[in-house]
């Protein structure tokens, strides 16, 4: 594994995380070999939010915790809040404070290393948002702070009040769904693609150093689930085979290489729970995908370039 400072922070993290949204399902010992397989394999960093199977995610993870607490040490967690499922949204100061403490109590930790604010919520006052993060990082619960789903200007609203930097991003991105990248690539053509959907949130991060967390990297969509093996996108998986065979590695790899091959630094958060799987995924850290290599993952997913 291969390993980076996070811009703004002191952590030292994996250059691939484990998202821990699907784990809910698990029983503590398949979650406990799913954890040690990642530790082994050097991945140090662990993603979660509080809605994760109802909170199951956590619970489970932190069983996991209590049968071995000398693996908190070794990881750096992060969890996140705002989403309230049935009713929407609440970045309220009560609601954050309330989600950290019960995160904490599933997690079986006294803190967490970063909270996101998990999507926005059109009645945030940042102002509130910014006590709420001064409390938590006062009382040691939480050391650093990010945002997911939110645009430059979401996050710049955060900043003027907040204390303490925005360090992460966490954003869908994959081969198929990129539209973070579309619209930079079609600057100013008439197609769809051109279209500015996200403030130019990529290059906002970058300009920033704040790190892009991709999620659902191997995701068509919820709808189509996983573009593996997809027959709509027989003509991607035709490359990511070609490609594969090349570096002797399957297409999830390919996949996460093709989002590490990216000059800004992202850290995909991969939500396999299957110790197989985090195994072959892990070895896109190995691989440097050539720049024709990217190239052509990107046209075979079927989007125009002018
Ligand atoms: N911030 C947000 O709004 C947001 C939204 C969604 C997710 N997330 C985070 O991102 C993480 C990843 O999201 P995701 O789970 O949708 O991402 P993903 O890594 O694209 O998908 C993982 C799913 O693909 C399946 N899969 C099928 N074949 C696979 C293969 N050969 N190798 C690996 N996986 C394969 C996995 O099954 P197996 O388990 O059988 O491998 C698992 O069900 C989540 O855990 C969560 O932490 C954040």
């Amino acid at each position: 594994m291969e390993y980076y400072k996070l811009p703004q922070s002191d952590l030292t993290v994996s250059k691939i995380a484990l998202g821990c949204m699907r784990i809910s399902g698990k029983s503590v010992e398949e979650v406990e070999e799913l954890v040690k397989t990642a530790l082994d394999l050097g991945i140090n960093f662990f993603d979660h939010a509080d809605i994760y199977g109802g909170g199951k995610s956590e619970e489970v993870f932190g069983e996991v915790l209590k049968r071995h607490p000398e693996y908190r040490a070794k990881m750096i967690l992060q969890t996140k809040c705002g989403i309230v499922p049935g009713k929407r949204y609440d970045f309220s100061k009560e609601h954050i404070l309330q989600c950290v403490n019960d995160s904490l109590k599933r997690l079986n930790t006294d803190h967490v290393e970063i909270l996101l604010l998990h999507r926005p919520d059109a009645l945030c006052d940042p102002q509130e948002v910014a006590e709420a993060f001064d409390e938590l990082y006062q009382a040691g619960k939480v050391k650093y702070f990010g945002v997911s789903n939110h645009t430059p200007l979401q996050i710049e609203l955060l900043k003027k009040y907040s204390k303490y930097p925005l360090i992460i991003n966490q954003l869908q991105l994959s081969i198929v769904h990129s539209v973070m990248i579309d619209s930079g690539l079609n600057m100013n053509m008439k197609e769809a693609f051109a279209q500015d959907k996200d403030g130019g949130v990529l290059d906002y991060c970058r300009l920033n150093d704040i790190t892009i967390q991709p999620w659902s990297s191997i995701q068509a969509s919820w709808a189509e689930g996983t573009f593996i093996d997809h027959p709509d996108y027989q003509k991607l998986n035709d490359v990511m085979q070609e490609i594969a065979n090349k570096y002797h590695v399957t297409k999830p790899t390919i996949a996460i290489a093709w989002l590490l091959r990216h000059p800004a630094k992202m850290q995909p958060i991969v939500g396999t729970t299957s110790p197989i799987h985090l195994k072959e995924i892990s070895e896109a850290c190995k691989i440097q995908l050539t720049r024709q290599e990217w190239y052509d993952l990107y046209l075979a997913s079927d989007k125009p370039l002018p």
